[in-house]
């Protein structure tokens, strides 16, 4: 197995990301230094997927703390930084919950800030594995293990959207390792594209058969019974088990009700937020109309035209038939609602 990934490293005074928007044909990474190039390697996407966001902005309470020092900062300074951070984008609810937690420690310094971050980086990678094998359980004994499964997932889910190992694709890996896997349908992702740069990268390190597709083939392949189960991730999952992720997910979600397959979602529980009583309440991060209405740079829309780009979904919890945490499978459609359960 190649080696393990890490989207987010500290080096020891300075984080290390790999830079997701110039994958899969330039493998580099940033290092980051200071709270500005941090929100806004946050916002360009150069770290993404909310477990990995919830890892960067852990360690960027030890960056502001650090920068503090060195530019004479005072206290309420960098809390105000570090509310930056924390804000950097609405809709993971993964980034507010790691940097809170890191936060308690605060007063303790750097060092307690430290072990902290790298607490919540650990937990992750363990959290991933505990669901890979939760998850791939649940799908072989529901779906059946007589024959290796035909997956659909959507958006990138992998080592590169957490602190390593996947959630989502970290349950497909799981099937992969048990032989289980006949071929992953990975929708392309609109509109940076994750599905057809992130995750068929990760596919390819791990030897996955897979096809790239356009979103809008994801209910097509559904429908005409090609695919066993779909698998995603989430950005936040409200107590009543409606679950916010990557634009698009809800069309899936919708052709598997109606195909009568699986939709699973994977998530820790840090994406569970049970202060949000549906999704109703989930803020959907809307970007900026250039990533709809140009390609590559280059206008492709009318001029005149204007570009709606929400980044996110939510799918309502009714059509989420299992919700994989760290804890186990819950069947949110048939009831189990975070709310009741997760508390
Ligand atoms: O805009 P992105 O790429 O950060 O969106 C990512 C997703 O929607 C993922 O599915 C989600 O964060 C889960 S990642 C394990």
């Amino acid at each position: 197995m190649p080696q393990e990934l890490r989207a987010v490293d500290w080096t020891g005074n300075s984080l290390a990301l790999i830079d997701q928007t110039v994958l899969p044909h330039r493998a580099e990474t940033v290092e980051i230094r200071d709270v500005d190039a941090l929100v806004d390697a946050i916002q360009r996407l150069v770290v993404r997927g909310a477990p990995a966001i919830g890892a960067a902005g852990a360690y960027g309470v030890a960056l502001a703390l650090l920068q503090g020092e060195r530019e004479g900062w005072d206290t309420g300074r960098v809390r105000a930084e570090v509310a930056r951070i924390r804000e950097a984008r609405p809709t993971a609810v993964n980034l507010m919950v790691c940097v809170d937690r890191v936060m308690t420690r605060f007063d303790e310094g750097i060092e307690a800030v430290l072990a902290e971050a790298a607490a919540v980086q650990r937990e992750d990678v363990e959290a991933n594995r505990a669901m890979g094998a939760y998850g791939a359980d649940w799908l072989l004994k529901r779906v059946g293990a007589d024959r290796p499964l035909r997956l659909l997932t959507h958006c990138n889910t992998g080592a590169l959207a957490t602190a390593g190992w996947g959630t989502a694709l970290g349950v497909i890996r799981e099937l992969h390792a048990r032989g289980q896997v006949e071929v992953v349908y990975a929708d392309e992702t609109r509109p940076l594209l994750q599905g057809s740069r992130l995750t068929a990268w990760e596919l390819v390190q791990e030897g996955i058969p897979h096809y790239v597709q356009a979103d809008g083939a994801a209910a097509g392949t559904i429908l005409r019974g090609e695919v066993d189960a779909a698998i995603v991730g989430a950005d936040r999952i409200a107590a009543n088990g409606d679950t916010a992720n990557k634009v698009g997910t809800v069309g899936v979600a919708l052709a598997c009700a109606d195909a009568g397959i699986p939709f699973l979602v994977a998530a820790p529980t840090t994406t569970v937020d049970l202060s949000t009583a549906s999704g109703a309440d989930i803020h959907i991060e809307l970007r900026g109309e250039d990533e709809v209405l140009e390609w590559a740079a280059v206008r492709t829309a009318p001029k005149e035209s204007r570009g709606h780009n929400p980044a996110f979904d939510v799918t309502p919890g009714r059509l989420v038939t299992g919700l994989v945490t760290e804890r186990g499978v819950l069947t949110v459609s048939a009831g189990e609602l975070p709310g009741d359960h997760l508390r």
